[in-house]
C-alpha cells in the first residue's frame, strides 16, 4: 500500500514479468501494473482491483491494512479481468457489499463471473457521499469497452480514469515527475495507438465533455502504470492531439522480405526519401524481426507508411499481412501510403498490399512499386525515384 494523499492510497499490484496482454496482442517491455486503490474517508471504497492471478495476494494484501468488512463500497470503473479479477474472491469475503457500476458495467461482470452481485448502475452525474468527499461519475463509453467509466473525487481532486491515460510501464518510482519522460511518453503513445485509436473520435469528444465539467484535476490516477501528479493535464492535452488525426513528420517503412531483394528496395526507398528531406524521421522495420506494436506505434506517428512484401504463393509474407490487418482494425485517419515488393514470376504482393491499404483507409499516393527477382542498377534508381516522390508527396 502507497498513500497517494491523506485519504487515497494505492493498494493495486506491479506485474514485473508481464511479457505481453490482451492474449498475444500487446507486447510489454517495463512490465505494468494494476492498479487499484483505497479511499478511506468515513466511508471506505475501494476502485478496482487486479487480474485474477494476483487476487489471493490482493486480498492478502488489503487485509493486512484494513478490515475487509470495512469496505463501504466498491466501484468498477471497467470490467475487464485485468481490473475486475479479484471480485469474485473479494465478494466471496464480504457478500452483499455494493459495486457501483455502469450499465454495460452490470452486464459484463455478470457475463465475466455469472454472479448476481448487490450491483449499483450509475450514470454520468450521479454522486456518492462517503464524508468529507463525494465521488462523482462520469461514464466513458468506448474508452475503451461499453462499460469504461471515469470516477472523480471531489476535495482531493483526483480523476480516477482507468484504462484512459493509463500506460505499461511498471515503476517503484509511481509518478510522472519521478519516471523517465521519454519512456513514460513512449509507452502512453504506444498504449493509445495500438488500443484508443478506434475510438479516437469519442476520446475527444468526452475529453471535451469532461473540460466542460470545470472539476478540478490535481491528479490522475489511471489503472495501469504511473500516475500523473505534475501537471496532469498534460497527458490530456496530449490525448486531444492524439485523437485529431495525429502525425509528426516521419515516414514508417516496414516489409518483410525472403532473399532480401525487398529489404534492399526498402533500403533505398529511405535514401530517395532522405535526398529530398533529410528532415524527416525514416524508420525502417523488418516486420518478421521486429516487435508488431512497436511498429503500430510508429505507424501513428507517420504521414506516411511505406508497406513492403515479396510475393508467396499469390500472397503477401505473413508478417507483413499481420500488421497490415492490425492497421484495419486501428482506424487510422489522415495518412497516405504505398506498397512495395520483389517477385520472381507472379507478382501479387503489391496489388494485395495495396488493397489492404485502402480498406485500411490510407489515401495511396500511387500504385505501388514492383522489382522482378534482385534489384539491378536500374531497379534501384527507381526505388531511389520512388522514395523521392513519396517524400513530395507530403
Ligand atoms: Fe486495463 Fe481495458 O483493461
Amino acid at each position: 500500500m502507497y498513500k497517494i494523499t491523506d485519504y487515497v492510497s494505492w493498494v493495486g499490484k506491479t506485474d514485473w514479468e508481464l511479457p505481453r496482454f490482451h492474449g498475444d496482442e500487446y507486447s510489454i517491455f517495463k512490465g505494468s501494473s494494476y492498479n487499484a486503490y483505497l479511499i478511506q474517508d468515513e466511508k471506505t471504497v475501494l476502485i478496482d482491483t487486479v487480474w485474477k492471478p494476483y487476487a489471493a495476494e490482493f486480498i492478502e494484501k488489503l487485509k493486512s491494512v484494513i478490515d475487509l468488512k470495512s469496505i463501504d463500497y466498491i466501484i468498477s470503473n471497467h470490467a475487464e479481468v485485468d481490473h475486475s479479477g479479484a471480485l469474485p474472491e473479494l465478494l466471496a469475503e464480504i457478500p452483499g457489499t455494493p459495486v457501483y457500476c455502469t450499465k454495460a458495467g452490470i452486464a459484463n461482470l455478470k457475463g465475466h463471473y455469472h454472479e448476481d452481485w448487490n450491483f449499483v448502475e450509475v450514470k454520468t452525474g450521479d454522486e456518492l457521499d462517503i464524508g468529507k468527499h463525494k465521488l462523482k461519475f462520469i461514464e466513458a463509453r468506448m474508452l475503451h469497452w461499453p462499460d469504461t467509466m471515469f470516477t472523480y473525487m471531489t476535495g482531493e481532486n483526483i480523476l480516477f480514469s482507468n484504462d484512459a491515460f493509463g500506460q505499461h510501464f511498471a515503476s517503484e518510482l509511481m509518478y510522472n515527475d519521478k519516471v523517465d519522460r521519454a519512456g513514460l511518453y513512449h509507452e502512453a503513445i504506444k498504449y493509445y495507438a495500438n488500443i484508443l485509436t478506434p475510438f479516437s473520435k469519442l476520446v475527444k469528444r468526452k475529453i471535451e465533455e469532461v473540460l466542460s465539467f470545470n472539476l478540478p484535476v490535481d491528479m490522475i490516477c489511471p489503472s495501469h502504470g504511473i500516475i500523473w501528479r505534475d501537471n496532469p493535464a498534460q497527458i490530456v492535452e496530449k490525448y486531444l492531439e492524439w485523437s485529431d488525426g495525429y502525425s509528426e513528420n516521419q515516414v514508417t517503412i516496414f516489409y518483410d522480405t525472403m532473399w532480401n531483394a525487398t529489404r534492399r528496395m526498402a533500403e533505398t526507398i529511405a535514401e530517395g526519401i532522405l535526398s529530398v528531406n533529410p528532415d524527416i524521421t525514416v524508420k525502417l522495420f523488418n516486420s518478421s524481426k521486429q516487435d508488431k506494436n512497436e511498429i503500430i506505434t510508429e505507424v501513428f506517428k507517420s504521414k506516411l507508411i511505406l508497406v513492403g512484401s515479396s510475393t508467396i504463393n499469390k500472397g503477401i509474407l505473413s508478417s507483413a499481412a499481420a500488421i497490415l490487418e492490425m492497421i484495419k482494425g486501428l482506424g487510422f485517419t489522415g495518412k497516405k501510403a504505398a506498397a512495395f515488393g520483389s517477385y520472381g514470376w507472379s507478382g501479387e504482393s503489391v496489388g494485395l498490399i495495396n488493397e489492404e491499404l485502402k480498406r485500411a483507409g490510407f489515401a495511396l499516393i500511387n500504385d505501388g512499386i514492383r522489382v522482378l527477382w534482385q534489384p539491378d542498377n536500374d531497379a534501384l534508381n527507381r526505388c531511389f525515384d520512388f522514395g523521392a516522390d513519396a517524400a513530395k508527396s507530403i
